[in-house]
């Protein structure tokens, strides 16, 4: 595809014009997309014209030097952080965007407990997925919009720190990832690659672990999807001298029981307790193990999840966060879990004997936004306490009257509506479903090996 070059030396930048030439199926020059947005960031380029862009890439797709492009300006719209002065290999982890995806919450201070140390930019909750940085402001007090200074001294002193993409770091992101939430344009590979990669790698990492999501309740519904999404982040990594491995792992029912803010914080403290949901267990040993290895304190991933499990049976997982939400000044309340009545209990209907087959994590995600889990539109709040409790899982045996989920919300003039969602979104069977494993792929150095 013809190249357009749409910013000359003396003309002004004309906003218009590179977004008609997207639409029109162009590849833009890196300057371009630079001009673009770094006029948005400054408040030049209008948020209307802004979402007008964001749909024709959406629509058109970005060739690979587009996202790289993109990724690079968006890395270098606020400051990139330098951590090579503190000691140790740097290691983060990025999920694509899951439902009842608490793994970061539970993963980081574990590394971190392993000895490596674990720099994390976060982001709110998008689209229908859940955000670390929502979950983690459920925590009275608790602060992500931490200065530089602050991430820096508490990386060094506690060797965890999550933090919210803000205005000094990859400002770009944080304003397109709120106004991509609410155009409808999540799901485009080059935007999610950008996102990622560019609030990643100006957080001062040195290696990267990514959960790229497949499935119903993920923005890539299919295989070939998430592995090019996955390869996409993993090529981009590389160019910038970052080593990255990637994992494809099955999003087609929320993970753990919890999805909500708050309740998914009682989830994680009960998984550094060492009491988890097996299935949200499984992934974020899996990826713990990834971590500890590409910080050079294990010799294989399998090696490194015998650290990350032995750093939670031993608690020192648990007193690693604890001392990472108070230094982010949160309360330690969020130790005992929250005592809240559910709205409303969905339960298995009349005639229903057998087996829970499915639950559609997008059904749940969907309804949960709207119980105030999530945001209809960027400037909304979220309600920390609203959510959904799955009291039973695909596999588990069911009767007629059993509980099927807990609902927390306080829209409780529309808790018809939001039963018949959760209701319709468990599948039953008379005999077992077939136990599908939630990690399908391993991408690193471009070979593919089945997980
Ligand atoms: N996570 C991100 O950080 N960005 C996206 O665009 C999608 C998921």
């Amino acid at each position: 595809m013809q190249i357009a070059f749409l910013v000359r030396s003396h003309a002004m930048f004309n906003p218009q014009r590179v977004i008609a030439a997207k639409r029109d199926g162009y590849t833009l020059a890196s300057k371009d997309i630079t001009a673009l947005v770094n006029g948005f960031v400054r408040g030049d380029v209008p948020p209307y014209q802004m979402s007008a862009f964001l749909m024709a890439a959406f629509l058109r797709g970005l060739s690979n030097s587009e996202t790289a492009s993109l990724t690079e300006c968006m890395l270098h719209s606020g400051k990139v952080l330098d951590l090579s002065d503190l000691p140790g290999t740097k290691v983060d982890k990025h999920s694509t965007g899951g439902v009842g995806d608490s793994v970061s919450l539970i993963l980081a201070p574990t590394v971190a407990a392993c000895g490596v140390p674990v720099p994390m930019i976060s982001g709110r909750g998008l689209g229908h997925t859940g955000g670390t940085i929502d979950k983690l402001h459920s925590i009275p007090g608790l602060r992500t919009n931490l200065s530089t200074s602050e991430y820096r001294r508490q990386l060094e002193a506690i060797g965890v720190v999550i933090g919210s993409a803000t205005k000094e770091i990859a400002p770009a992101d944080r304003e397109l990832y709120a106004l991509r939430d609410v155009t409808s344009t999540v799901a485009s590979i080059p935007l999610i690659a950008a996102s990622i990669m560019s609030k990643k790698l100006a957080a001062g990492l040195d290696a990267l672990v990514l959960d790229v999501k497949v499935g119903a309740g993920a923005f890539m519904s299919t295989v070939p999807e998430a592995r090019r999404l996955a390869e996409t982040l993993a090529r981009i990594g590389e160019r910038f001298g970052k080593p990255t491995v990637a994992w494809i792992t099955r999003m087609d029912v929320p993970l753990g029981h919890c999805v909500g803010n708050r309740l998914e914080i009682d989830e994680s403290v009960q998984c550094l307790k060492g009491d988890g949901p097996q299935d949200l267990m499984k992934i974020t040993l899996t990826l713990s193990g990834e971590m500890i290895c590409l910080g050079g304190l294990a010799a294989t991933p399998d090696e490194g999840i015998e650290m990350a499990r032995e750093a939670i049976r031993s608690g020192k997982a648990l007193a690693t966060f604890t001392r990472m939400v108070q230094a982010q000044g949160g309360s330690l309340d969020f130790l005992e879990p929250s005592v809240l009545c559910p709205a409303a209990t969905v339960r298995a209907p009349r005639g229903v004997y057998g087996f829970i087959a499915d639950i559609d994590a997008y059904a749940i995600a969907r309804t949960s936004v709207n119980m105030g889990v999530g945001r209809i539109s960027k400037e909304d709040d979220v309600d920390p306490e609203a959510g959904i409790v799955l009291r039973k899982k695909p596999g588990e045996e069911i009767a007629p009257g059993d509980a099927l989920a807990d609902l927390y919300t306080t829209r409780t003039n529309r808790l018809t509506e939001f039963s018949a969602a959760v209701s319709t979104a468990f599948q039953f069977s008379d005999k077992p479903p077939i136990e599908r494993s939630r990690l399908v792929d391993r991408l690193e150095a471009n070979e593919w090996a089945i997980g």
